[in-house]
């Protein structure tokens, strides 16, 4: 068996290079500003496709940011390996707490910074150079399809309508992502569960128009205040969601199954000290990387109104706002979640105020097997790689595609990621390890081979 290393050392400038032209694109899905940045990254990563020898190259249009997507058949008899992964990313403020500019790709410190440098450009494209690593030994080992969207970081919503309607273009053996992460360097890890999501938003209308809070205020009731104390409303002492129903479908885990999961190593204090924060805090009777993987969230995302400015101006406004999160669980229903808190919300506002909510979008959450081939495949793979077998871990992000090609393809997902949970992801001065993007190449294309391999025997 091959070992790749001398192979990837000897690419590894061009590699790194046309990782930076990839993050040099400021492709915010979220921002309707860039809309053209997100359709020329599309346009850059069909021709980056097209460069390896794929049969077929294409972007597709949807209803919002386009879809990339390639296949290339080697040999019908050997497995398919369908690629999913994201080229969008997220908006990079609050700006000033950048290092550099985000869309200004740095290498520093052994590691690379930009906005989307783990989430998810960097995760993706060691995809690719491990099949150019692979084409130079010859054919493929295993038949590979691409899809790489835009439009996963604000909800994927043109994507169930894709994979409906192009069932047979997707048809593969298995899913392949890297878009998670593993605990560190030396303790590689494979995910085996995501949450799903439930994403409101919430708007508060009181007085036809902002007052003077002297003139009227005591008399009138403040949208503000009125948002705030329905949101301290959602959450009991004991950090208890407080929607009726909303623990209703929860699985909850068997003591061995915890017991599994517990067996990854944590360290509290560091955790704690690596945040800043004193404690940490969630619902009674769970521990920390519980609380993060298999527990339920409610989480409000961002809140405004009234002035904001410089200075002070005495007002009593007219409206409130806040974006409201929530994390699912295995067997909670994202738009039965979102029906419970629209009509829990409506129940406890109070008539001194109108309420509107908005269901922005919504996923489920997945589980994962480590009963697969292709789990076992992705196993050895990462043996290979980091000469130790990776612990299977539960996740707290989300991954929409997963549960749906579940649902609508029957398709099983390998979670091979490569960040680490210091990189920044979402966050001010979001950075990828160059060792991760190597190791992440190597053991991509190990994971190719051996899944051959074992369909093979
Ligand atoms: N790559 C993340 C999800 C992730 C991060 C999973 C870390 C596991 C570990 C993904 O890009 C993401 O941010 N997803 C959104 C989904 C949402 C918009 C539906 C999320 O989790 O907030
Ligand atoms: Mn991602
Ligand atoms: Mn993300």
């Amino acid at each position: 068996m091959q070992n790749y290393q001398t192979q990837i050392q000897s690419s590894s400038k061009k590699f790194l290079d046309e990782l930076i032209d990839f993050l040099s694109f400021p492709s915010i899905s979220a921002d309707s500003q860039y809309k053209e940045a997100v359709t020329q990254t599309a346009h850059w990563l069909e021709e980056k496709l097209q460069a390896l020898a794929m049969d077929e190259v294409k972007v597709f249009p949807t209803s919002g940011h386009p879809i990339v997507y390639a296949s290339k058949t080697v040999d019908p008899e050997a497995p398919t390996v369908l690629i999913y992964g994201h080229y969008d990313v997220q908006p990079p403020d609050p700006l000033d707490l950048w290092d550099s500019d985000p869309f200004t790709p740095v290498i520093k410190d052994e590691k690379i910074y930009a906005r989307g440098a783990c989430d998810d450009k960097g995760q993706v494209y060691m995809h690719l150079k491990a099949l150019e690593i692979l084409n130079q030994n010859g054919p493929l080992p295993c038949n590979v399809k691409f899809l790489i969207e835009g439009e996963e970081e604000v909800g994927s919503e043109g994507l169930p309508d894709f994979v409906k309607n192009h069932k047979e273009l997707l048809e593969a053996d298995l899913m392949l992502i890297s878009d998670t992460s593993m605990l560190a360097n030396d303790t590689p890890s494979i995910t085996v569960g995501l949450r799903g999501m439930a994403y409101m938003e919430v708007h508060i209308t009181g007085p036809n128009r902002d007052l003077h809070s002297g003139v009227y205020g005591g008399a009138v009731d403040n949208p503000i205040n009125v948002l705030c104390e329905m949101i301290a409303h959602l959450k009991d002492k004991d950090g208890r969601i407080t929607i009726p129903g909303f623990y209703d479908q929860v699985y909850n885990l068997s003591q061995s199954e915890r017991d599994d999961l517990g067996r990854a190593p944590f360290h509290e204090a560091s955790f704690l000290n690596d945040l800043g924060i004193g404690a940490a805090k969630g619902e009674k009777g769970y521990s920390i990387p519980e609380l993060k993987s298999i527990r339920p969230t409610l989480d409000v995302n961002g809140i405004w109104g009234g002035y904001t400015g410089e200075g002070s101006k005495t007002v009593l406004p007219s409206q409130a706002h806040a974006k409201i999160s929530m994390r699912l669980v295995p067997n909670q229903n994202s738009e039965k979640i979102a029906e419970l808190f629209t009509e829990y919300l409506q129940r406890i506002a109070p008539p001194t105020v109108q309420i509107e909510i908005i269901n922005h979008h919504g996923g489920e959450a997945a589980v994962t097997s480590t009963d697969s081939i292709g789990y076992q495949a992705a196993s050895k793979a990462f043996e290979k790689a980091f000469g130790k077998p990776p612990i299977p871990t539960r996740e707290g992000g989300s991954i929409p595609i997963v549960a749906l090609f579940q649902q609508e393809l029957g398709l099983d997902t390998i979670l091979m990621g490569f960040g680490l949970n210091s990189d920044n992801i979402h966050s001010p001065n979001e950075h990828y390890g160059l060792f991760n993007y190597f190791k992440g190449i190597e053991t991509i294309a190990h994971f190719h081979e051996i899944l051959a391999e074992m369909k093979r025997s």
